[in-house]
């Protein structure tokens, strides 16, 4: 039996249909149940941020997850392959009338992904102080919370429709299929099966 994380959110749906048209038949969870065992393969459903944890800790045996998440809590896994579904970007934002203004001493950046943050603006030796949000990130630069964000842009929709704009890009990100380095040594014909199956898919 292989044991699959998948993440609920925008990545779930997609990662689902995939798996539906392998097996030839529908895979979807029961209203509020986060198991499902088909063919030979349990499906759990997992908040994204968590994905890697039950890869790492070999509850699941592979797992999807977006790049960004997997940057932002790095675990050490194995990137079986790119499924380019849930392509987004990670960017800075600020409001569109002001930008950031890269001379005051230190700049607020609002952010649910503190980690990304903090690497990108020590690279470039820019002093900032991090504010943790768990969502609404685009609100905080609206009402003088911080400077500017870092967060995730899929259509850029938000943004725009909240005045800001994008001001760098950190990174790319699409969704990634992950593996635990014991599962790929004791199940790698299986998983390698698996993935020659998922790409025929894509
Ligand atoms: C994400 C992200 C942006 C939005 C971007 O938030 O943090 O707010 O999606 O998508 P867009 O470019 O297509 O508009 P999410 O929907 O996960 O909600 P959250 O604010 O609760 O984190």
């Amino acid at each position: 039996m292989i044991k699959i994380a998948l993440p609920k959110g925008r990545i779930a749906k997609e990662s689902l249909e995939i798996f539906s048209r392998i097996f030839e038949t529908k895979i979807e969870f029961d209203d509020r149940k986060l198991i499902l065992e088909k063919h030979n393969f349990l499906f759990m459903l997992v908040r994204s941020q968590d994905v890697a944890t039950y890869v790492y800790h070999q509850a699941a045996d592979i797992g999807i997850v977006g790049l960004d998440v997997l940057e932002e809590h790095p675990l050490k896994v194995v990137k079986l392959m790119n499924l380019n579904i849930g392509k987004c970007r990670v960017v800075v934002g600020a409001r569109a009338d002001g930008g950031i203004d890269y001379l005051k001493p230190r700049i607020k950046i609002a952010t649910k992904m503190p980690h990304i943050t903090l690497r990108y603006f020590s690279q470039k030796a820019i002093p900032v102080d991090v504010i943790k949000l768990y969502g609404s990130i685009e609100l905080a630069p609206l009402v003088g919370l911080s400077d500017g964000i870092v967060d995730i842009v899929e259509t850029g929709d938000t943004m725009r429709q909240n005045n800001l704009i994008e001001v760098e890009k950190i990174m790319d990100s699409s969704a990634h299929l992950i593996c635990n380095l014991n599962s790929f040594y004791a199940k790698k014909n299986e998983i390698l099966s698996l993935c020659a199956k998922i790409q025929k898919e894509l």
